[in-house]
Order: C-alpha cells, then sequence, then structure tokens
C-alpha cells in the first residue's frame, strides 16, 4: 500500500547544549558511541531500511558532518600504501554514493518541526523518514526497516513508540489512544510534552517517524507550541484524520543519547554487544561493582 519511502531527514541542526562543551564545535550527532558517531548508526538504519536520499539539516558544525560522509583522499592512500585494507572497509562501507547526501542550513534553531520544514522542497510530494540520530536504537532488526515493513501494510504514517515512566511525560510527544491492538497503536491525538497528569497515555514518540508529505501543509504555517518552538508534534497532530496514523511499539531498546546518562548507557549496551569489547567492558564494569 502506498509510495515507497525513499528519503530520510536528519535533523542535526540543534544547539546540544546538555553536552556543553564537547558540542562547542562539532555537533552532538558527531559524539561517538564506542567508534562510531551517532549520525553513522542512524545513516545505516536508513540504508537497512531502503532509504536512497539522505537529507541533512544541520546548523553549526556542518563541516563535521559533511567531511564524515566524504572520501578523505589522505587517509584512504595511506591507508591504502600501508595495505590496511581491513581500515579502508570501516570508513568505506557504510558511505552513501556521491548524488545522495544532501545538506540544508536551518539558518536559526526554531524547532524539530523547523527542521523538517526546510527540507520542504527535497522531499516534494512523498511520504519520508526523520530520523533523530541522539535516539540510539539497538535491535534485532533495524528500527525504522520494522516501521516501513508496518507501513507498506497499513499507509500511512507510523512513528516509534515506546511507554516511559508517566512522571517523564513532559519530555516526550505523546499519544492519544484511539487503539491499542498489541505493537501496533492507532492514534486519536498527539500532545507534545504534556505534565503527567495532563498526559494521556505514557505511549511516547522517539525519534523516528514516517511522515506524509502534507505535514508540510501545517509546518508552512511556523507556528509556535510547547517551548516556544515550532513541533514536529503539532504538525503531525494537525494531518491526524486525514489519513492511517500508526504508532509503532518497536523491538529493542532505545537511548537518548542526548541525555549524559543515556549516553553512557548506550556506551555500556553497544560496547557489551561487541566481540571484541564485551569481555573488556564486563571486567570495568565488575571494577565497579559497589561504587
Ligand atoms: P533536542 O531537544 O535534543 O535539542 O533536539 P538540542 O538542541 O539538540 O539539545 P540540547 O537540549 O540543547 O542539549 C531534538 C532533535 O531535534 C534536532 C536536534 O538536532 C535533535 O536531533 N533539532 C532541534 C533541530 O535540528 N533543530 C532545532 O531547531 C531543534
Amino acid at each position: 500500500m502506498g509510495k515507497v519511502i525513499r528519503k530520510a531527514i536528519f535533523p542535526v541542526g540543534g544547539m546540544g547544549t546538555r553536552f556543553l562543551p564537547a558540542t562547542k564545535a562539532i555537533p552532538k550527532e558527531m559524539l561517538p558511541i564506542v567508534d562510531k558517531p551517532l549520525i553513522q548508526y542512524a545513516v545505516e538504519e536508513a540504508q537497512a531500511a531502503g532509504i536512497e536520499n539522505f537529507i541533512f539539516v544541520t546548523g553549526r558544525g556542518k563541516h563535521a558532518i559533511e567531511d564524515h560522509f566524504d572520501y578523505s583522499f589522505e587517509l584512504d592512500s595511506m591507508l591504502e600504501e600501508r595495505g590496511r585494507s581491513d581500515m579502508l572497509e570501516t570508513i568505506r562501507s557504510w558511505m552513501p554514493k556521491p548524488g545522495q547526501i544532501s545538506y540544508i542550513r536551518q539558518m536559526q534553531p526554531l524547532g524539530l518541526g523547523h527542521a523538517v520544514w526546510c527540507a520542504r522542497d527535497l522531499i516534494g510530494d512523498e511520504p519520508f523518514a526523520v530520523l533523530l540520530a541522539d535516539d540510539l536504537v539497538q535491535s534485532r532488526t533495524p528500527c525504522l526497516k520494522q516501521m516501513v515493513d508496518v507501513q507498506a501494510d497499513v499507509g500511512g504514517s507510523v512513528v516509534g513508540v515506546m511507554d516511559v515512566p508517566r512522571e517523564h511525560t513532559s519530555r516526550y510527544g505523546i499519544l492519544d489512544i484511539e487503539k491499542d491492538a498489541d505493537d501496533l497503536v492507532s492514534i486519536r491525538g498527539l500532545v507534545e510534552k504534556p505534565r503527567p497528569e495532563d498526559a494521556p497515555s505514557t505511549l511516547s514518540i522517539i525519534g523516528r517517524y514516517i511522515l506524509q508529505p502534507e505535514v508540510f501543509e501545517y509546518l508552512d504555517r511556523q507556528e509556535k507550541g510547547a517551548g516556544g518552538e515550532i513541533q514536529l508534534t503539532d504538525a503531525m497532530a494537525a494531518t491526524l484524520g486525514k489519513g492511517p496514523f500508526h504508532g509503532l511499539r518497536f523491538e529493542g531498546r532505545r537511548f537518548d543519547c542526548g541525555d549524559k546518562a543515556g549516553f553512557l548507557d548506550a556506551s555500556i549496551a553497544f560496547a557489551l554487544a561487541r566481540d571484541d569489547l564485551a569481555a573488556a567492558t564486563r571486567e570495568i564494569l565488575k571494577s565497579y561493582a559497589g561504587a
């Protein structure tokens, strides 16, 4: 049902204030979990879901991301000279092809909705994905691939969702649920950052979205929402009722890498999942037991 999802937006224009001073000169999406920047995890997840066009909506620190997704002549030739084909593989294998990446400057960090809106002309009239790289998901099947597969069945818009403790609802976009059928939830309403007592549920949206181009009609109005920002949640809420809109309780564990504790948690979880680091990481953790 519906069109194939070919394009993805990666909003990387936030200020990353919670990670200062690390984010003074580089965007937080370039911070590594073990040895890979957050943005690369997101791009690889999108590739695994069949995405062919990668649109970065950037702010400061654009060059670090552009350079990361580009050939590095000096590094490539040095590794070639030294016969390090294994390392060449680690810097080349995941690179999108020339022409598949575009960069748009957000100019002012007016909110996530504004960042997505900045990419409207590159999206045109087709459904698209949005991935927030600071939400990292560890799963058997990449999270966006799970969503794309479901969207191919149910059509319309699909957002990745997970249950959060009620006292945390004011950090997230929260669903007002129409029908809850195991993993797939149909949505009646969406509220950005409600107080726990006002939250219509505890099911929150994480940084994975498949949206229809109609969402730009609302974003065109540039209306400010919670926190004085142009909110993507408000624009999505405005499209409810115009087509199917589902939340998918994806399989996997999500880490909020925009938060220091979440970032450390992800670093440990991803290190434990690696053959070359699991044993050493366990030793380290043991040495801190009782700390
Ligand atoms: P956050 O709410 O985490 O804000 O944005 P932030 O500025 O990145 O980080 P802090 O809170 O100052 O530490 C959520 C996502 O939306 C993007 C961010 O890059 C991040 O992926 N974003 C946010 C934009 O691209 N533009 C904006 O104007 C706001």
